[in-house]
């Protein structure tokens, strides 16, 4: 499988951190296609080890294994636009976390191999893809030479595979927002708040990474529910009444954040404490009560 030339569509951080991660682990990485040819080129050049830039309706021409990692909206329109420039055979992959292989049935009508390999990880750059997504898991649907492909570039990447079944990916993918985006909405309201004290977001933000950094590492290492600290897991309702009186001065939705996941935090501390009283505090947190002393 090692010789059958790779072909990636899409010069977006995911198309050049696994094109250049594959090339720098030997797999013959042919070509990378983009809409427009400058941003093909740069891809290529990032990619390194010769790889062409092309449109996507050359790319079948290059290569009979194709990664696709664009936007989910176009991956639709991309796999017809591949199946109409002639690819028929081979196998191809998407990168997207939602869909399953079906999104590719443009390629599968034309006996392409197909299947899903979703990094479990975040990608705000090409660098930090090359650097961030060995060790990472991947989700991996789909069937045949597709899908034992989707296993070797797990493995190539000392990645842990996922197998979601058929069906099921909406709600992988929704938890990948949870651990990743939500974390990362969460830590842009707490320096909102740390503005509302006078503290600037830089100053805001290195406060708060270690913080936010032994959260993850505890939660790991112990489970959430020995990770879990603070008033909410103390069942102290007067301290989260404070808060919530302060917090219904700020603008915007970051009081409502707070309830929301405080409500979702007093469920946890309840499964810790079982035996102790959190009906006061819930009762705050789904009414925002503001005069509660
Ligand atoms: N970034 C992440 O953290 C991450 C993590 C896991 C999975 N993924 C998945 O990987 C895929 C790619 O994500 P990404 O972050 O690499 O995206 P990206 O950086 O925005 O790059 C997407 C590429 O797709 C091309 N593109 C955009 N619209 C297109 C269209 N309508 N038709 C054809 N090509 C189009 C663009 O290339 P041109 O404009 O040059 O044509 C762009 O280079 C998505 O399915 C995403 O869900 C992303």
């Amino acid at each position: 499988m090692s010789g059958e030339q790779i072909g990636i569509a899409g010069a977006g951080r995911i198309g050049q951190a696994l094109g250049r991660l594959l090339r720098e682990r030997g797999e013959p990485v042919a070509a990378v296609a983009s809409r427009t040819l400058e941003r093909a080129r740069a891809a290529a050049a990032f990619i390194g080890g010769g790889a062409e830039p092309v449109s996507y309706s050359q790319l079948p021409g290059c290569a009979t294994r194709v990664l696709i990692a664009i936007p989910d909206q176009a991956i639709a329109s991309v796999a017809a636009t591949l199946a109409g420039a002639g690819m028929a055979g081979g196998m191809a992959l998407h990168t997207c976390g939602a869909h399953g292989a079906e999104i590719l049935a443009p390629l599968a009508a034309r006996g392409v191999s197909c299947a899903a390999l979703h990094p479990l990880q975040t990608v705000a750059s090409p660098e930090r893809g090359v650097a961030e997504l060995p060790g990472a898991s991947f989700a991996i649907e789909g069937e045949g030479p597709a899908l034992d492909w989707a296993a070797r570039i797990a493995g190539l990447l000392q990645g842990q595979m996922l197998r979601i079944p058929p069906g099921r990916r909406p709600l992988y993918h929704a938890a990948a927002v949870l651990a990743s985006n939500c974390v990362v909405g969460l830590l842009d309201a707490a320096v909102v708040l740390l503005g509302e004290c006078g503290i600037d977001r830089e100053q805001a933000l290195r406060a708060l990474a270690p913080l936010a950094r032994a959260s993850v590492s505890n939660t790991a290492a112990l489970g959430p529910i020995q990770a879990l600290t603070g008033p909410i897991e103390r069942g102290d309702a007067g301290t989260v009444a404070v808060h919530l009186r302060s917090l219904a001065g700020v603008p915007g939705s970051v009081g409502e954040l707070y309830r929301q996941c405080g409500l979702y935090l007093a469920g946890l501390a309840r499964r810790k404490s079982p035996g102790a009283d959190f009906r006061e505090l819930e009762q705050l947190l789904r009414e925002g009560r503001k005069d509660h002393e």
